[in-house]
């Protein structure tokens, strides 16, 4: 199987070096994307593909269901190079329904390490319990919860002191929450985003506070 994988990138080089044929020594001399993604491990959610983006366009984290835990030292490294470094323009927290880790987090039974990780979306499901309860069935619910882990995402972001102190300085980076369906390839915006200095929706954000 790994021989079809490297014979797979030979073809794709090949291919990408015969369409444009300084498309790598162009790339190796810059990085210089737009957006930086945060997004679930999930092998259906790639970040470029989904996207529709090219290598070179879009600087990606990703974890098991997206999730924000403001001490991830892997995520903030990342997330401090793609605003200070990089100067991405754009942000995105994306979820995507039918998540994994959130059908986990709303099971009783163990998941050994991953019940530390996932923490947060068990909080998330106390603190929207009302808002949770108005969904029609458990898969509802699930994906709402893989709405709602999105939104509070998008606020952790934006609380960290790498936002603060960017904004602070007039940085003009943006923060967004999006939502993929892997049922249908598309991606929702969640209308929770934050510009420089202050939340654009927060009606929605009290909303599912509620
Ligand atoms: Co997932």
């Amino acid at each position: 199987m790994l021989n079809d994988l490297l014979a797979r990138n030979v073809a794709w080089s090949r291919q990408r070096h015969a369409e444009e044929p300084d498309y790598f020594t162009r790339l190796a001399a810059l990085q210089a994307p737009e957006f930086f993604w945060i997004g679930c491990s999930d092998s259906r959610v790639p970040a470029n593909v989904v996207a529709g983006l090219d290598p070179g366009e879009v600087f990606v984290h990703r974890n098991v269901a997206n999730i924000i835990h403001s001490s991830d030292m892997n995520l903030l490294s990342a997330l401090e190079f793609a605003v200070d470094a990089l100067h991405v323009r754009e942000i995105i927290v994306c979820g995507h329904y039918g998540c994994g880790g959130v059908k986990a987090a709303t099971e009783d039974q163990p998941h050994g390490l991953a019940d530390h990780w996932l923490e947060p979306i068990r909080r998330i499901a106390r603190n929207y319990a009302v808002d949770l309860g108005r969904q029609p069935d458990l898969e509802a619910r699930r994906d709402r919860l893989a709405e709602l882990n999105v939104v509070e995402g998008v606020r952790r972001v934006c609380e960290t002191p790498i936002l603060q102190k960017a904004w602070a300085r007039g940085a003009n980076v943006r923060v967004h929450g999006l939502i993929y369906g892997l049922k249908d390839g598309r991606l929702r915006d969640l209308d929770c985003s934050v510009g420089p200095g202050h939340f654009q929706s927060e009606g929605v954000i009290r909303e599912v506070a509620q």
